[in-house]
């Protein structure tokens, strides 16, 4: 049987070929750390280390390079802030209910053990958060606005722009997790007024597993107290992290062999337009809720329209447990999806499928074809009319 991915929301399968290539020259003819050493494997290491932090500063208009912090996956890009920020911070946080567990779970860490206060912002029937009521949560004590840009549930895209200006206007740090949207669509840090962006290098980046990216704006980084420490190379004789950016934020050997793969990403996103690869992600995403709207016994779940939302359907066939589903579709077509609650709980909560067991979802990537979805709907098809 084919082996049909719409698991990319997860992370994207298959990368482009020079990905696996530079992984694994890298390995066999490199494979020197970087920032370690003067020998020329180890300068060659750098190198390729600081191109790929130049690449992805220029990819979403950094000022520069050294704004970029490696992370291992967008989980601990975006706990480097909310560690950094509010460690030993009594003060408030505004964020929603549509956000992935690597932002809930580590505010409710807070919330219990630091009396740090959070307003979690419901959303509309379709997933999408009202940026005026964004604003109205703000509070005097305010320290952070961290808020999901793409739904990794519903595929709601919100309206970030509209919250960064809020952000900007009362000088309150601005976190945005692009994990559902860097390399999906175009980012501009300036645009979104973001202070902080962190992401996954191994879903819309293509880079491998274990690699994670973090914008951090000019002047932030002073305020952000990093909770790995260790060696970085530089300033060794000294008993305390360096305060220099990205070395202050990242201790330890970096994950050289991701990073490559990550540069390879890029420069292979590099060769495409992005306002393209949006455009197929809306095509994609608008042929699954076309097929799946006329079966009276499929709920579809999020914005009614493909240029709300990103490549990722969720859906539910009445009579059946999502994780049923999800078997049948691998099992009987091939098919890989994820049923289940998505790590995002309360959006679940909000959509009224938390107690049933949360919904299926279809999550389409750069190398999926038409062939693929035509399948995916004759699948869906099949089990709701058997
Ligand atoms: C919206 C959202 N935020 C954060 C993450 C966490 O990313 P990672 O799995 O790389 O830790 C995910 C992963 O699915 C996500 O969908």
């Amino acid at each position: 049987m084919q082996r049909i991915y719409l698991d990319n929301a997860a992370t994207s399968w298959p990368k482009p070929n020079s990905v696996y290539e530079a992984v694994d020259a890298y390995q066999r003819a490199n494979g020197a750390p970087a920032g370690r050493g003067g020998y020329h494997e180890a300068t060659e290491t750098q190198r390729l280390v600081s191109d790929a932090r130049r690449r992805l500063a220029e990819l979403i208009g950094a000022a520069s390079p050294n704004n970029i912090v490696f992370a291992f996956n967008g989980t601990d890009a975006l706990n480097i802030v909310l560690h950094g920020l509010l460690t030993g911070n009594d003060g408030h946080v505004v964020t929603t209910v549509a956000e992935h567990n690597s932002v809930l779970r580590p505010l409710r860490y807070w919330e219990r053990t630091d009396g740090c206060e959070v307003t979690r912002v419901p959303c509309d029937a379709s997933g999408v958060i009202d940026a005026g009521a964004i604003e109205a949560a703000i509070r005097p004590n305010t320290k952070l606005i961290a808020i999901v840009h793409g739904s990794n549930v519903t595929g709601a895209i919100q309206p970030c722009k509209a919250i960064g200006e809020i952000a900007k206007k009362r000088d309150i740090p601005f976190l945005v997790d692009a994990a559902q949207t860097l390399g999906r669509t175009p980012i501009q840090v300036d645009e979104l007024h973001a202070d902080f962006l962190a992401a996954p290098g191994h879903k819309g980046l293509h880079g491998p597993l274990g690699t994670g990216v973090l914008y951090v704006r000019d002047g932030l980084a002073e305020r952000l107290q990093p909770f790995r420490l260790g060696g970085t190379g530089t300033q060794s004789d000294e008993d305390h992290q360096p305060d220099t950016m990205p070395e202050k934020l990242e201790a330890g050997n970096l994950n050289v062999p991701g990073i490559v793969g990550l540069r390879a990403g890029l420069i292979d996103l590099e060769s495409k337009s992005l306002g393209e690869v949006r455009d197929r992600e809306i095509e994609l995403t608008a042929r699954l809720l076309e097929g799946m709207r006329p079966h009276s016994n499929v709920s579809l779940f999020g914005p009614s329209t493909a240029d709300e939302r990103l490549g990722v359907v969720s859906f539910n066939i009445e009579g059946y447990d999502p994780r049923e589903v999800a078997d049948l579709l691998d099992s009987s077509y091939g098919i890989q999806c994820r049923a289940g609650i998505h790590c995002a709980p309360l959006m679940h909560a909000a959509l009224g499928t938390l107690e049933s067991g949360g919904t299926v979802r279809f999550s389409v990537g750069l190398e999926t074809t038409d062939e693929e979805i035509r399948i995916a709907l004759e699948a869906v098809a099949e089990i709701a009319s058997a």
